[in-house]
């Protein structure tokens, strides 16, 4: 199947009141895993690449690998940049042929987060990509992006319009307590704060980051208040790794490494089943 837009998918979402899991892919066996979940769940999917996974595997490698799950498969895959630091980048995933881009501008003072996200949205939107922009500031740390908690600023809901009408963003990442990475404590979400995100714009798909270790009955709490796409990374990583060390703990002398990235395959794949389910993604494909 050809690979389709990220607001296709949170279009669906938002008609059939259910979140899209939106996992971070670096390597093979990660697509796999994610895919492979997809698949059995009947669940459609965000594949991202982070600022890491691009450093890593490079833009050219990822779309490859993709594409090639993709290709195969038989539900709807989105290949989706994550935390876009510059329109340059942006426009290069666009020549790479993803469906869906985020620019990042949290970073950056009110007017020039929003001219430059309208700038990404009008490239994008010119060769009918989707765009996630990002209001407010998300905290903990997701490889290159480092935020500490006196730095973090939740989303003001009373802006959003004005940033949603000004930069023709299709979602927005809101920041409403959750963080990148593994939490110190139970994550304490602002629900008021969404509430009034979803009241002002009832009809636009926010995305959660640092889905990560979020309490279920939070997730299922904050699906019904907008949120149409959920990012997982850190979960994934570790049910990976994890099952990794497993293998080679219990079998020291194995050197061949299919014999340890096959389990740890399965073991994500498990995982990201298990949130398709609590999504209520799973048999919408
Ligand atoms: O953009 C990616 C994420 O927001 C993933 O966060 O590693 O805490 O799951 P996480
Ligand atoms: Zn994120």
């Amino acid at each position: 199947m050809p690979l389709v837009t990220g607001i296709e998918l949170l279009e669906d979402a938002r008609r059939r009141d259910y979140a899209v899991g939106a996992f971070n892919v670096n390597n093979m066996e990660i697509i796999q895993a994610i895919i492979a979940a997809a698949e059995e769940e009947r669940s459609p999917v965000i594949l991202q690449a982070s600022q890491g996974a691009i450093k890593y595997a490079g833009i050219r490698y990822i779309r490859a690998l993709v594409l090639a799950a993709a290709e195969e498969a038989k539900v709807p895959v989105c290949l989706h940049l994550d935390h876009g630091p510059s329109f340059e980048q942006v426009m290069e995933c666009l020549r790479y042929g993803f469906t869906s881009v985020m620019f990042d501008g949290s970073h950056l003072p009110y007017e020039e987060n929003v001219r430059l996200t309208a700038k990404a949205v009008e490239a994008a939107h010119a060769v009918g990509v989707s765009v996630e922009g990002e209001l407010g500031k998300i905290g903990g740390v997701e490889e290159e992006i480092r935020v500490e908690d006196w730095d973090v600023v939740l989303t003001d809901p009373e802006v959003v319009p004005d940033f949603v009408e000004r930069t023709g963003v299709d979602y927005l990442a809101v920041a409403i307590g959750t963080k990148h990475g593994f939490y110190k404590g139970e994550p304490k979400l602002d629900f008021e704060r969404l509430a009034r995100i979803h009241q002002l714009m009832p009809d636009l798909p926010l995305v959660l980051h640092g889905g990560s270790g979020i309490p279920e009955e939070h997730i299922r709490r904050a699906i019904p208040l907008g949120v149409r796409k959920i990012n997982i990374d850190t979960e994934l990583r570790a049910a990976f790794v994890g099952k990794a060390r497993e293998v080679m703990a219990a079998k020291p002398e194995e050197i061949d490494p299919r014999k340890i990235l096959g389990p740890a395959r399965e073991a994500m794949k498990e995982k990201v089943k298990e949130k398709m389910r609590l999504f209520g993604s799973s048999g919408k494909a």
